[in-house]
């Protein structure tokens, strides 16, 4: 009996995957009539998450689900596994884990009859303020795409399709449908591009989502120098630009969105209705190699995918395995960060504690529910909370007390939430303090019992001013997934050694940070919000107006402790296609296995246009047992001297010295060096 599969072959030539792509493409191109076309330029009706299919030319539909943190339940209508969320994964700074989590996450993917993932989201984070930071990597670029690469080449790797979102400048949700990002062209691409651009040029993503906001007064859907000049042209993006959802609604004329070279209006057509793209077309308004290229771009991505092959040769799905619930434990066993230990009051020896005192609101709630937090949310089969952990790692062995006074340690679980204005989508946060009962609570526990240990789960920075004095130990925790509760449980009491760094500044206060120096810089007069920090983001800001933060970028403290010594640069001279690499060689100098981020960050000495302070370049994550030494090598080339130059609308370097500086954290530099850049 012969399959479906081969009948398909020998009735719809484009089924044979003897041949290539294109060639397959052209094929299906033949035998498209122009309202083909039309049709599959919007989703389906009511499906949401679904393309058109052409049933009599047996196309099918492309199914796309959210998001960054895993498979939600509102796009899959599928419990699945709920990752940490995006922030723990960039603070894991581990390439070879994000790849794994895009593999693990492909697989659910395909088990839930999706062909895309709406993610990675790589926004730069501008303000603490934004209700989706939770959903990005970091507030620099070069993180944002060592991260972004390897998670969008391994959901890749499965033949299933990475969404970049949201392109460009979407930095907040206040106003988010209309909001017009005024950005000076430089700092477009050196800041708010970059992550974009490089992701394209590396590893090739299927999908690019629009943003709801304009940028420079054009939407993120119909912005063709941002699309079809710079995402197409220049970078050679092969794949299709898909709006995010409803953001079409203030867009009237149909070929503005042809000629940008949007493809797929989702979830419904609204601009790319057919009686409007019949008219438009009618009118000589849009080309027919225009919508021929838009269309190819959708089709291209339903090959890429797998949908006109052979499903034996398609990498299998599955859920909810215990092979990809460890990928989660991993990204949370790594995320989490040690921000504070005075006195090494952690790890703390389960053998000695008698009695602890859980305390906090976040102690035992769970993050995985339908929509919290917005699209990214996920349904996870189960969730262990804080308090679960740590009851099944002591029980029998610690006694659960809730007399702060005789406890041996209180632990305060805080932080914030996915409720509106905390971390959630589609408004920003309302508050950049902690909610004044949890301040209360903690500044009143440390009263009681010095020995008090505050654990933060939130997505975004929260300020400590107010008790950070008093508290000996803090650990960031993020949202860490379904597993997250055990590994708390395992970080405090010594079975994870933390090794987390932050991917994004925390300030002292809200207006130490670069967005908030008036109304119009955030959230802006309903109308327009000015970027006018220009390139100074996050820790660039921090530096340059020299303001202490709480936490710095790239901080994060171990149980262990490491020595950095022997920095070498055999040659100092860098050029084109001649890379500089720079040594040095850590030491673990405690007495616990643990592993250390070496950062390597670089400042242009004679630049002739103002350039940050200092940017990060490069970083290795080393694992090392006690008393090891490893010689870590960081490699530098052309490519990391770069800057935009607005005059010729192009990346350019300049010649003379650059200093480069490694170090533990942004602000903790062990060595620099001087490398000079030469014709
Ligand atoms: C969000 C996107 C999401 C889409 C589909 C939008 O509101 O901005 O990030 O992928 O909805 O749920």
């Amino acid at each position: 009996m012969r399959t479906r599969f081969e009948r398909l072959k020998d009735k719809y030539p484009y089924y044979n995957d003897t041949f290539d792509f294109e060639e397959r493409i052209n094929l299906v191109m033949k035998k498209l009539k122009l309202f083909d076309k039309f049709r599959l330029l919007s989703g389906r009706r009511f499906s949401f998450w679904l393309t058109k299919p052409i049933r009599r030319l047996k196309i099918p539909s492309l199914g796309m689900t959210d998001g960054p943190n895993g498979v939600a339940f509102h796009s899959s209508f599928k419990k699945n596994t709920k990752f940490p969320n995006s922030k723990c994964l960039s603070s894991t700074w581990n390439r070879e884990l994000a790849k794994e989590y895009g593999i693990a996450v492909a697989k659910e993917v395909r088990a839930s009859k999706r062909h895309i993932l709406l993610a990675p989201g790589i926004n730069i984070d501008r303000t603490p303020m934004n209700g989706r930071t939770f959903e990005y990597f970091s507030e620099d670029p070069y993180l944002t795409r060592e991260i972004g690469s390897p998670f969008v080449e391994g959901l890749q790797s499965q033949r299933i399709g990475a969404c970049l979102k949201h392109y460009a400048a979407n930095n907040q949700e206040t106003n988010r449908f209309k909001i017009n990002s005024q950005v000076d062209e430089r700092v477009l691409h050196e800041i708010y591009l970059r992550a974009f651009r490089d992701i394209v040029l590396r590893s090739n993503p299927w999908v690019i989502m629009g943003s709801y906001n304009k940028i420079n007064g054009v939407s993120g859907c119909s912005n063709k120098e941002l699309l079809r000049d710079t995402l197409m042209s220049k970078w050679g993006f092969n794949g299709y630009v898909v709006t995010d959802w409803f953001a079409t609604r203030g867009i009237t004329q149909p070929e503005n969105c042809i000629k940008a070279g949007l493809s797929l209006e989702m979830p419904k057509s609204i601009v790319y209705k057919m009686n409007q793209l019949r008219k438009a077309y009618k009118q000589g308004k849009f080309t027919i190699e225009e919508l021929d290229d838009v269309v190819r771009r959708l089709l291209r991505v339903l090959f890429y995918v797998g949908l006109f092959d052979n499903p034996e040769s398609i990498p299998p799905g599955e859920r909810n395995t215990p092979e990809i619930q460890s990928v989660a434990k991993r990204i949370a066993e790594e995320g989490i960060i040690l921000l504070k230990n005075e006195k090494e009051m952690l790890p703390l020896d389960i053998g000695e504690v008698k009695t602890i005192a859980v305390l906090g609101p976040n102690k035992n709630k769970k993050f995985g529910k339908l929509l919290y937090g917005g699209s990214a949310a996920v349904v996870p089969p189960f969730e262990i909370t804080p308090e679960e952990g740590l009851m099944k790692k002591l029980e029998g062995k610690v006694e659960f007390t809730e007399d702060r006074m005789i406890a041996d340690y209180c632990i305060v679980f805080a932080g914030l939430d996915h409720s509106r204005g905390k971390d959630c989508e589609s408004l920003d946060r309302d508050n950049f303090e902690l909610p004044e009962d949890q301040i209360q609570l903690i500044k009143e526990t440390v009263n009681i019992n010095p020995n008090t240990i505050v654990v933060l789960l939130n997505g975004s920075p929260v300020p400590m001013i107010q008790w950070i004095d008093n508290v000996p130990v803090i650990i960031e925790a993020w949202y860490p997934g379904m597993e997250g509760g055990s590994v708390i449980a395992d970080v405090l009491f010594g079975d994870i050694n933390p090794s987390g760094k932050l991917p994004i500044t925390f300030p002292k206060e809200l207006n130490d940070s670069p967005a908030h120096k008036s109304e119009k810089t955030f959230p802006g007069d309903g109308e327009n919000v000015l970027y006018e920090e220009g390139l100074f983001v996050g820790y660039r800001h921090f530096d340059q107006q020299q303001i202490e933060p709480q936490f710095s970028f790239g901080y994060g403290l171990s149980y262990t402790t490491f020595e950095y010594s022997n920095l070498k640069l055999v040659k100092n001279l860098i050029s084109k296609g001649r890379p500089v690499t720079i040594s040095v060689d850590l030491t673990n100098t405690g007495e616990r296995a643990g592993s250390e981020i070496v950062q390597l960050y670089i400042s242009a000495n004679e630049s002739p246009i103002v350039r940050p302070p200092k940017e990060l370049k490069n970083f290795a994550k080393v694992h090392l047992e006690p008393g090891e030494t490893k010689t870590v090598d960081l490699r530098v080339s052309i490519s990391d001297l770069i800057y935009y130059d607005s005059r010729i609308h192009t990346w350019t370097y300049g010649l003379g010295t650059y200093t480069v500086r490694i170090g533990s954290s942004s602000q903790e530099i062990k060595f620099e060096t001087l490398v000079a850049c030469k014709p």
